[in-house]
């Protein structure tokens, strides 16, 4: 039996946060990310635990201002950093993700409790696949009795809080899903579990295209 985590339903405005219409220039910026041709390459394309692919320097500095600003209000923290572990291991802050259908499918995981509080995604695929948005999720034990959603320190992440290399799909269920909808912006506690619900689109500008930031507060 896996230990068990300890379970809090995401609730809106305290766990998780969502504003529609938030860019002023998403078209301008899904455009900017369509005509890209800088690309790291994941899953399946290269032996790397991230699917599809990405690009750094999404948004601009005073874009990327703006992000901040509105999380800060949402979330209180008077304070906004990226951190990076002593090894030099950090995330992928500022990142277009660009993943397909046949690319990944949801993976629940919890970021880093060592490098974010915070994580942050707006979607900018022009047309979406609503329920290819964003999910949290609690565990599921073999008997089918639900556990909880929360990675807590001194645990980095769910293989240490579980003390486990990998767990599949089923052992977890869907707790609480937020649709993919143009411009749209989820902010969310990093240490609720948590995946894309799935990935949508076979070619290039039809994909699941997000920009994604994390922080420490
Ligand atoms: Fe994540």
């Amino acid at each position: 039996m896996l230990p068990i985590l300890p379970y809090r339903k995401p609730q809106l405005g305290r766990d998780y946060w969502v504003q529609d219409d938030f860019l002023p220039n998403a078209n301008e910026i899904a455009q900017r990310c369509f005509d890209q041709d800088y690309w790291e390459l994941g899953a399946p394309y290269a032996n790397e635990p991230w699917p599809g692919k990405r690009t750094p320097n999404a948004l601009t500095p005073a874009e990327l201002e703006y992000v901040e600003t509105w999380v800060k209000k949402m979330t209180g923290a008077k304070r906004l950093w990226q951190e990076a572990t002593p090894e030099g291991s950090s995330l992928n802050h500022n990142y277009f993700q660009l993943v397909g259908m046949p690319d990944s499918g949801a993976r629940p995981h919890t970021d880093s409790t060592k490098l974010c509080r915070y994580a942050s995604v707006i979607y900018l695929t022009p047309d979406p696949d609503p329920e290819c948005g964003t999910s949290f999720y609690r565990q599921r034990q073999p008997n089918g009795s639900l556990g909880g959603n929360l990675c807590m320190p001194p645990h980095a992440n769910l293989r240490e809080a579980l003390k486990v290399k990998g767990l599949p799909p089923e052992a977890w269920q869907e707790d609480v899903r937020v649709d993919n909808k143009f411009n749209r912006i989820l902010l969310y506690k990093a240490n609720l579990v948590h995946s894309a619900t799935g990935y949508f689109g076979f070619d290039h500008q039809d994909k699941r295209l997000t920009a994604v930031f994390f922080w420490m507060a």
